[in-house]
């Protein structure tokens, strides 16, 4: 079978030398890949890397190889394209359609998924100019990754950083793995809440739960794929950022209940995938809590913690908003499922059967999903991406 043919695309930024790593993993998991940088990215990585990496020859305008007619066949014949870093000159010339080098050329000429991972200064992302380009460009189809936040070029912190190559990759992974489709969420805000929440009991205990997360993470990473803007509250994961995916840092089932409903307020879609505790401890030690010689712990008394699952979906932001949720049962699993969707009043509900070695912290998981007009939709063993994106499958199809 031929490679998938993916045109890594590399314009001016500092981040260029990030690439190479990108470009590594593409052609290590079996894609056939051609750089195109433009001339202002030579500066901080040369020709000769990307040759000697890539196994093809390397240039940034039109008028090598003319009888090959390359600013027309390289885009043809790509399978991807993906622009990493994308500077903000790169996406005001793609947004305008500008054809002055091999890589604007070939942007022009394919007719495959495209994915820009843009990387700048904060203000050059948050201007004006730049935002309503990327707008343009994900209104046409291509996916373009929210940047990361943090340390910038200089001594500058703030959004603009490109995201980890790995993340980059996984993004292209499987955006090839939808093929030629239109990005079905873009222009679409979704929240997901991922992991689990820790209720302190004192300052080193806390009760917890199993949740890893992982499912949580395949939503986020399968949702920007697919067109997303992504806010991810993640609960004590210890998981690699998503590429393109904002995410919050939550520790206990208050904080993540603020963050999903300050984040649900401009939502399309809520998905709730933590795990959060049912109940926290009453009091919180300030110091550790001691054993003492002859005498019985004291037992802990626990409150309940708010429902966030019934709150969003009870008191919805926006009356279209779409509020997903999930139930971890140990038995009767399909009978408690269809009970927490009544009692819940989320529109669908991911059943699946946990268990100390079931689903937590494992890649693949078993579910129902249980719609509210009555669906019901069965997900076979197998990755946890898969299962994400039956869910987004489902929620598509219920979005206006
Ligand atoms: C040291 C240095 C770092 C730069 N980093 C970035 C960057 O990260 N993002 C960006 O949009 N522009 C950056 N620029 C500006 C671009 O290189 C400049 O806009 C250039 O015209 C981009 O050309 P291209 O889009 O054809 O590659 C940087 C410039 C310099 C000198």
């Amino acid at each position: 079978m031929d490679k998938p043919k993916v045109v890594l695309g590399v314009s001016g930024g500092i981040a260029a030398y990030k690439a190479c790593e990108l470009l590594r993993r593409l052609t290590e998991s079996g894609h056939d890949v051609r750089v195109v940088p433009t001339e202002s990215s030579l500066h901080f990585v040369g020709a000769a890397t990307w040759s000697a990496l890539s196994g093809h020859p390397v240039s940034t305008e039109v008028w090598d190889d003319v009888h090959e007619v390359p600013h027309v066949r390289i885009g043809q014949g790509a399978d991807l394209v993906v622009v990493a870093p994308a500077t903000a000159d790169m996406l005001a010339k793609a947004a305008h359609g500008l054809a002055d080098d091999l890589l604007t050329n070939t942007l022009l000429t394919a007719r495959c998924p495209v994915v820009f991972a843009p990387a700048m200064h904060t203000e050059m992302w948050e201007h004006s100019a730049t935002q309503e380009n990327v707008a343009t460009l994900r209104r046409r189809g291509a996916v373009v990754i929210e940047p990361a936040v943090g340390r910038l070029t200089g001594v500058d912190t703030g959004k603009g950083r490109l995201p980890d190559p790995g993340e980059i990759f996984e993004v292209c992974r499987r955006v090839l793995a939808r093929g030629p489709v239109e990005p079905d969420l873009a222009g679409r805000h979704v929240v997901i809440s991922a992991g689990g929440t820790r209720e302190p009991l004192d300052p080193v205990r806390y009760l917890g739960n199993r949740s890893s997360g992982k499912q949580g993470y395949a939503l986020a990473r399968t949702a920007v794929a697919r067109g997303a803007r992504v806010t991810l509250v993640e609960a004590n994961t210890g998981l690699p950022d998503p590429a393109g995916a904002d995410v919050l840092h939550a520790g206990t089932a208050v904080q993540l209940r603020e963050a999903v409903l300050k984040a649900a307020a401009d939502a399309d879609v809520v998905v709730m995938a933590a795990a959060v505790a049912d109940f926290r401890p009453a009091e919180y030690a300030t110091g550790k809590i001691k054993k003492k010689d002859g005498q019985e712990p004291a037992p802990i008394r626990l409150v309940r913690n708010p429902d966030i699952l019934a709150e969003v979906a009870g008191e919805r932001a926006r009356p279209e908003q779409i509020v997903v949720g999930f139930a971890a049962e140990t038995d009767n699993v399909l009978a408690n499922g269809r009970e927490k969707l009544r009692r819940k009043g989320c529109d669908l509900l991911v059943v699946n059967e946990v268990g100390e070695r079931r689903t937590f912290g494992s890649e693949e998981n078993e579910a129902v999903v249980l719609a509210a007009d009555g669906g019901e939709t069965q997900v076979p063993y197998g990755p946890k991406e898969a299962l994400a994106d039956t869910v987004w499958d489902l929620v598509s199809s219920r979005l206006g």
